[in-house]
């Protein structure tokens, strides 16, 4: 699941404690969350910041399998305020994703797959967010493609590697800006090409695709806030993808739980 943006207003936290029990009827192995869980930590306060992480984590115990978080730019606190959160404050930028959900960057093993999840957002000096896997994540990234070449591998990034988003909601010819797609996005594909990988989940764009190239699948989620809970989203419903797995292959299918925005 990918892009819940929960936050008070909307019927937003309603509507993610739906996907939730959706989600534990479905029963899966474990939930992988791929980023934008709260609405938005960049320009709140510190105190609404702090109170989206608590709703956030306290829907998130009604879980009834493994979490596994991936990092949004909207988990990112302060940033948008030069005037108001000074980078010295002890919960700046990704600081209050460490503290109150966990590791920017980790992998795991789940039977005989290898999942990885990565950080990748990046700043700008001015103070705007970026798409980018950095030098030392990429050394670790290759490390930790090197200790598991023997299994299949699916990787997590909020920002997307791969996108024809630009080609579907802007003109044939559009480019992505720097915030929207990994900007050394040809380096990590052309790493991942040389191991193992089979699976990268995306989100940022709540838009649906499957781009296989070179025998990786791009996959853009959707997104479980849909139109950031105003209602579908170019004909996109609230969603999450399930991903059934045998052997070394997988089928992604999206579950719309049938959540209504039209009460806002
Ligand atoms: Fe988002």
């Amino acid at each position: 699941m990918t892009d819940i943006h929960v936050k008070p207003e909307l019927r937003a936290a309603e509507g993610f404690a739906q996907a939730i029990d959706t989600i534990n009827a479905l029963n899966p192995d474990f939930v992988i969350s791929g980023g934008d869980n709260v609405f938005d930590a960049l320009q709140a306060s510190y105190g609404r910041a702090d109170s989206l992480y608590f709703l956030y984590d306290s829907l998130s115990k009604r879980f009834e399998m493994p979490l596994y978080n991936t990092i949004g730019n909207h988990e990112v606190f302060g940033l948008y305020q030069a005037d108001g959160i000074d980078p010295s404050h002890e919960f700046y930028g990704k600081k209050m994703y460490e503290e109150r959900i966990g590791d920017r960057y980790y992998s795991f093993d789940y039977k005989h797959w290898h999942f990885i999840i990565l950080d990748g957002i990046g700043f700008t000096p001015d103070r705007k967010y970026v798409g980018v896997i950095d030098s030392l994540q990429m050394e670790w990234l290759k490390a930790d493609l090197e200790a598991h070449k023997d299994k299949p591998v699916a990787v997590s990034t909020h920002i997307p590697l791969l996108s024809v988003g630009q080609q579907i909601f802007g003109k044939p010819t559009s480019a992505f800006s720097p915030s929207e797609i990994i900007i050394n996005a040809k380096e990590v594909r052309e790493l991942m090409e040389h191991y193992n990988v089979k699976l990268v989940l995306q989100g940022h764009l709540h838009m649906l695709e499957d781009i296989l190239y070179n025998g990786i699948h791009y996959v853009t989620g959707g997104a479980v806030c849909a139109r950031w809970w105003l209602g579908p989203r170019n004909g996109m419903e609230e969603g999450f993808l399930k991903i059934d797995v045998s052997g070394d292959t997988f089928r992604c299918q999206y579950i719309d739980y049938a959540w209504d925005a039209n009460g806002v």
